[in-house]
C-alpha cells in the first residue's frame, strides 16, 4: 500500500485498523501429546496468525483452574494451568507475539472466581475473614429454602447452601462459581491490582467477561446492567487503563443500541468496545432459547447489525463478530455448510468485515470450520449442555431433540479441535484429544485451504490487509440500504470522496436486486465470492451467497 494511506490512520488507535483472532487454547494447538492444546502449541502457530494478518489475539482464559467452565473458572489470576504451561511460557508467547506484530489480550474473568481460589476458601473457614466479604451471601427463604427463585445460567438455583455456615452464597454459572462481591472495595482494588500486574507482563488488553454483571443490585433483582456497573467501570479505568495503550472489550448479553454508548462512548473513560449479541439473541427460540431453534432470519440479521452501526455513528466503536466459544460455528449457523460452504463462509466474512468497528475471527472461521454432529451424550463436555440437560426434558423437550437442539447451538459446536491437516486427529494432537475431531477434517483442514488460492483462508487475508491499509474501511461512514430486501444485504462506507458498496446475499437463492441509485457506480473490485464485478448498474443478478466489494476513487 501507498505511504499516504498509511499516514492516514496512523493516528487510530491501533485497535481500528487491527482484526482481532480467538483462540480457545483447550483446542488450538496441542504441543506435548495430553491431548489438551497449550501455551507452547499457540507459539508454534504464530506465524500462521501473522500470516493471517491479524493485530491481536483475545486468548480466552489461560489462568489457574480446576476447568469446571474450561478455564472461565479461576483459582490463581496470577499463575498459569499446568496443563497449558508457565507463566514463563506466558511471557514468551507475548515477546513472540510483539514480534510479529499481534498483542495479547488477556480475558478478564471477575464476575465470578472458582470456589478453589484462596479467596473463597478462607471465605468457608472463617466468616470474620476479610475474604469472607468478597462474596455475597444470604440466610434461608422463608420457606427454608433457596432466598429467591433464581436460576444459573448452567441450570439448578443460583443459590448454594453451606451447611457449615448456615447459608447460602450466589453463583449466577455453576456453584463452583461463586459470584465476587464488587461491593467490597478491597475486593475492586486486588483486581486492579491484578490487572496492573498483566498490562506491566506486556499484554495489549482485555476482554471482560459478562462484565454487565458485576454492578448487580442482588436484593432488588437486577443483575445485569445494575446500578453500579457504570460507576465500577469508570473506577476501574482509573486505576488500570488510564494512560495506557490497550484494548478493552466487554462482553454485554444485556447491551443494547440504547445502553451501548454508555460503556462506550469516548467520554465516558470506561471500554473501547463491547461484543453485543442482538443478532445471536434474534435466533433464539422464545420458549426453548437456544435449545430449540428458530429459521434463520435475514432481515433481522442484517437490522441488528444496521441498527449498531448507526447508534455508534459518531461516538464509540463497534466489535463485529459472528461466532466465539460460546456460539455455533458461523457457517453452520448462517450460511452453507455443505455444497456452498466455502462461498457462503466468504460472504458471511465480506459481510461482516467490511462494516465499521473492529473485527474478530474464531479460531477455525478462517478455514469455515462447521458444527461438531454428535449423537449421543457422552461426545459433549459442556458444562451448560449438561447443567440445561434436565431442565430441557422438564420443559417438554425429548431427548432427540435436546441434541438436535445442542448441535445447532450448544457451545461444543466450536470448541471441536483446530483443524490443521489432513492426519490422525487433524494434527491438532499425537495423543488423544479432550472432545472428538470433526470427522470432517479430512476435507476441511488449514493445510489444505491454504493451497486454495480461492480458498477462505487468502479470502481473510485480504478483509484483514484492507482493514489495515484502507481508511475507507477502517473509519469511513457507514451507510446501509434496501433495509428489509429479504435476501441482500447491502451498504456503502465513504470517506474523503472515496465509496465502497458492498453488496452481499445472505441467502442461498438467486435473487436479482434493484440496485439502490446511490450504490450504482464502476470501480475498482476490491473482493468477490462468485464473481469479479468493476460495474454496479441498475440491477444485478446475485447467485446463491453471492457478494463482492467495489471501490471508487
Ligand atoms: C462468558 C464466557 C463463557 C462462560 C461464562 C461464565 O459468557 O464467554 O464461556 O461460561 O461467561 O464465565
Ligand atoms: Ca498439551
Amino acid at each position: 500500500m501507498t505511504r499516504q494511506t498509511q499516514t492516514a490512520t496512523s493516528a487510530l488507535p491501533w485497535w481500528k485498523t487491527a482484526t482481532g483472532y480467538q483462540i480457545y487454547p483447550r483446542s488450538f494447538c496441542d504441543s506435548n501429546g495430553d491431548g489438551i492444546g497449550d501455551i507452547a502449541g499457540i507459539i508454534s502457530k504464530l506465524d500462521y496468525l501473522r500470516d493471517l494478518g491479524v493485530g491481536f489475539i483475545w486468548l480466552s482464559p489461560v489462568y489457574d483452574s480446576p476447568m469446571v467452565d474450561n478455564g472461565y473458572d479461576i483459582s490463581n489470576y496470577r499463575d498459569i494451568a499446568p496443563e497449558f504451561g508457565t507463566l514463563a511460557d506466558m511471557d514468551r508467547l507475548i515477546v513472540e507475539a510483539r514480534a510479529r506484530g499481534i498483542g495479547i489480550v488477556m480475558d478478564l474473568v471477575v464476575n465470578h472466581c472458582s470456589s478453589a481460589h484462596d479467596w473463597f476458601q478462607a471465605a468457608l473457614k472463617d466468616p470474620k475473614a476479610p475474604e469472607h466479604d468478597y462474596f455475597i451471601w444470604r440466610e434461608q427463604g422463608k420457606t427454608n429454602g433457596p432466598p429467591t427463585d433464581d436460576m444459573s445460567y448452567f441450570g439448578g438455583s443460583m443459590w448454594e447452601w453451606v451447611p457449615a455456615l448456615g447459608k447460602y452464597y450466589l453463583h449466577q454459572f455453576a456453584k463452583e462459581q461463586p459470584d465476587l462481591n464488587w461491593q467490597n472495595p478491597a475486593l475492586r482494588q486486588a483486581i486492579y491490582n491484578m490487572m496492573n500486574w498483566w498490562f506491566d507482563r506486556g499484554i495489549a488488553g482485555f476482554r471482560m467477561d459478562v462484565i454487565d454483571l458485576i454492578g448487580k443490585d442482588v436484593d432488588a433483582g437486577v443483575f445485569a446492567e445494575g446500578p453500579d456497573l457504570h460507576p465500577f467501570l469508570q473506577e476501574m479505568h482509573r486505576e488500570t487503563l488510564a494512560g495506557r495503550d490497550v484494548l478493552t472489550v466487554g462482553e454485554s448479553w444485556a447491551v443494547s443500541p440504547k445502553t451501548a454508548l454508555l460503556y462506550c462512548g469516548q467520554e465516558r473513560g470506561e471500554l473501547d468496545m463491547v461484543f453485543q449479541f442482538s443478532h445471536v439473541l434474534a435466533g433464539f427460540h422464545p420458549e426453548h432459547g437456544k435449545w430449540g431453534d428458530v429459521p434463520f432470519d435475514p432481515v433481522a440479521f442484517k437490522q441488528t447489525f444496521f441498527d449498531w452501526q448507526e447508534v455508534l455513528a459518531e461516538d464509540g466503536w463497534n466489535a463485529l463478530f459472528l461466532s466465539n466459544h460460546d456460539l455455533p460455528r458461523a457457517v453452520s449457523k448462517y450460511g452453507d455448510d455443505g455444497a456452498l460452504r466455502l462461498r457462503s463462509a466468504k460472504l458471511l466474512a465480506l459481510a461482516i468485515h467490511l462494516m465499521k468497528g473492529t473485527p474478530f475471527i474464531y479460531q477455525g472461521e478462517e478455514i469455515a470450520m462447521t458444527n461438531a454432529r454428535f449423537s449421543t451424550m457422552d461426545q459433549f463436555r459442556d458444562v451448560e449442555t449438561f447443567g440445561q440437560y434436565e431442565a430441557a426434558l422438564a420443559a417438554g423437550l425429548t431427548r432427540e431433540e435436546f441434541i438436535k437442539g445442542a448441535n445447532r447451538n450448544g457451545r461444543d459446536n466450536a470448541r471441536t479441535p483446530m483443524q490443521w491437516e489432513d492426519r490422525a486427529q487433524a494434527g491438532f494432537t499425537d495423543g488423544t484429544p479432550w472432545i472428538d475431531v470433526n470427522p470432517n477434517y479430512r476435507q476441511i483442514n488449514a493445510k489444505t485451504d491454504r493451497a486454495d488460492p480461492a480458498g477462505v483462508f487468502s479470502f481473510y487475508q485480504s478483509l484483514t490487509e484492507l482493514r489495515r491499509c484502507l481508511p475507507v474501511v477502517a473509519i469511513g461512514a457507514f451507510r446501509a440500504f434496501a433495509k428489509s430486501h429479504p435476501n441482500v444485504m447491502a451498504y456503502t462506507r465513504m470517506l474523503d470522496g472515496e465509496k465502497l458498496s458492498v453488496i452481499a446475499n445472505i441467502t442461498g437463492e438467486t435473487v436479482v436486486f434493484d440496485v439502490p441509485q446511490k450504490m450504482q457506480q464502476t470501480g475498482r473490485c476490491l473482493l468477490f465470492t462468485v464473481a469479479e464485478r468493476q460495474a454496479l448498474g441498475a440491477t444485478v443478478t446475485l447467485a446463491p451467497y453471492e457478494g463482492f466489494a467495489i471501490l471508487q476513487r
